[in-house]
């Protein structure tokens, strides 16, 4: 407990007042101009880590860098991966739609998903999206009959399973042959499905995609991963003599949320993939396929802090003390999915040291609504705000609203200024899709 103090992220600060400041902003202040639950996004620092990217992915090696819009996706995000010059990777129509609405240019959008519907794919194809990643024979034949009804012809790559096991948790782990997503490479799969897919008059097949996992620390299994996909790349060059143009890793580079956590820099992440795909073009006589990332954790969860209200303290005198905050598991979900660890601070008294061992909990009626089991936090009282960071990644993304609890607002901040860029749920938004049957509106 002694001297522990939480990691300040980007543009925090601590002023002397004791207060936690982000990007200028005395979260004090925040909390008071916002109310709590508070989501809050550092935007320097969002910035700072898609220029890493695109230096590393984009200028140094001709790549491209989408950032995997799953991770936090709002009008505004999609504004600034814009300007920060990255594509776009979307599963969903209304991920799609977002990115859509704010202008963001279609071309550099990549559309994803395991069981993508009919409508989907046609809003996919009639707003031109750059291309549309196949997971499966179904819909080999769906974006053929759409692209054939739109008189296009639409540009794709396969996902395939390369049958890595990447050392995460087990549901994040995507890459292993016992997946839903993609064509297993292993059994022939893979092969099969490029033969079908180049029969069709309507798909131009680019390249490959595969995606290993998230919250990967070993750079080796990025580089393995490369490997096995170039060997791939080459099978299919010998088999069918086609040759792709592009090979898409997928995301998973792995952030620091908490002790315990050893990340790679994004350089390193960088020279693990480019240096084994170098070598194996030449090993193999393959041309060398555009590099495409999608990095979606590594690029927000750490510009995101949750900013709450302490309300009851209830000690069990020998076994525990919760601290109970105004939100919890509908803001923040993944210690109930996953037991995911996360560092806080008392905001409005982050110079004190560490004084107790407490555990933070949220309102919702559920035992498993935790956030942080055991933390050590200076005494706290009613009406303290703790600042829990590295919530910018599924978060806001995952949030629900279990008991009725409306989802809390985001705030974008930077240099001194905050814009709110999502609205907080009122109780009306809750009711806003409720509907009661006139039968029993009669008496
Ligand atoms: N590309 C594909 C095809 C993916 O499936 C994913 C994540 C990414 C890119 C981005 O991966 P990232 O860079 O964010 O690790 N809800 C979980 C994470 C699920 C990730 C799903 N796919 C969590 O809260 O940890």
């Amino acid at each position: 407990m002694e001297g522990w103090k939480l990691k300040l992220r980007g543009n925090m600060a601590i002023d002397a007042q004791g207060h936690l400041h982000i990007a200028g902003n005395d979260t004090v202040d925040l909390a008071r101009r916002f109310g709590t639950p508070l989501y809050i996004i550092d935007e320097d620092l969002v910035r700072d880590i898609c220029r890493q990217y695109r230096q590393e992915f984009i200028e140094k090696a001709g790549g491209e860098v989408l950032y995997a819009s799953k991770a936090f996706l709002t009008l505004a995000m999609c504004k600034l991966i814009q300007e920060e010059g990255l594509g776009l990777d979307v599963v969903s129509g209304g991920e799609l739609f977002t990115a859509l609405q704010a202008g963001f240019p279609s071309n550099r959008i990549y559309f994803h998903g395991n069981n993508k519907q009919p409508d989907e794919l046609k809003l996919a194809l009639q707003s031109r999206v750059g291309r549309i990643v196949i997971d499966n024979i179904r819909e080999i034949d769906l974006v053929e009959q759409i692209a054939e009804s739109e008189n296009i012809r639409a540009q794709v790559l396969l996902r395939v399973t390369p049958g890595v096991e990447a050392h995460t948790h087990e549901y994040i782990k995507t890459g292993q042959i016992d997946s839903k997503f993609g064509f297993t490479v292993p059994n022939g799969d893979a092969m099969r499905a490029l033969q079908y897919a180049l029969t069709k008059s309507r798909l131009i097949v680019s390249g490959l995609h595969c995606h290993i996992g998230s919250q990967i620390f070993d750079m080796n299994s990025f580089g393995h991963a490369a490997g096995i996909m170039m060997q791939l790349l080459k099978d299919m060059k010998t088999q069918l003599a086609w040759e792709a143009q592009e090979l898409n890793l997928g995301g998973g580079f792995g952030i620091f949320y908490a002790d315990g956590d050893t990340p790679a820099s994004i350089a390193s992440y960088a020279e693990a993939v480019l240096q084994v795909v170098g070598q194996k073009s030449a090993e193999l006589n393959l041309s060398r396929p555009k590099i495409i990332v999608e990095p979606g954790r590594s690029i927000i969860a750490e510009a995101g802090t949750t900013l709450y209200t302490i309300g009851s303290i209830k000690n069990i005198p020998g076994v525990r003390t919760y601290l109970a905050v105004d939100g919890g598991m509908t803001d923040n979900p993944r210690y109930a999915l996953y037991k995911s660890r996360y560092e806080a601070c008392i905001a409005n008294k982050a110079d004190q040291p560490a004084e107790e061992l407490v555990t933070i909990t949220g309102k919702c009626c559920e035992s498993g609504d935790m956030l942080i089991w055991d933390i050590a936090l200076p005494k706290a009282e009613s009406g303290d705000l703790l600042a829990v960071a590295c919530t910018g990644a599924y978060n806001y993304s995952m949030s629900m609203n279990y008991n009725r609890i409306g989802r809390p607002a985001v705030v974008l901040v930077k240099a001194g200024e905050a814009d709110i860029i999502v609205e907080r749920e009122s109780y009306l938004d809750l009711i806003r899709n409720d509907r009661i049957p006139p039968r029993m509106q009669r008496q």
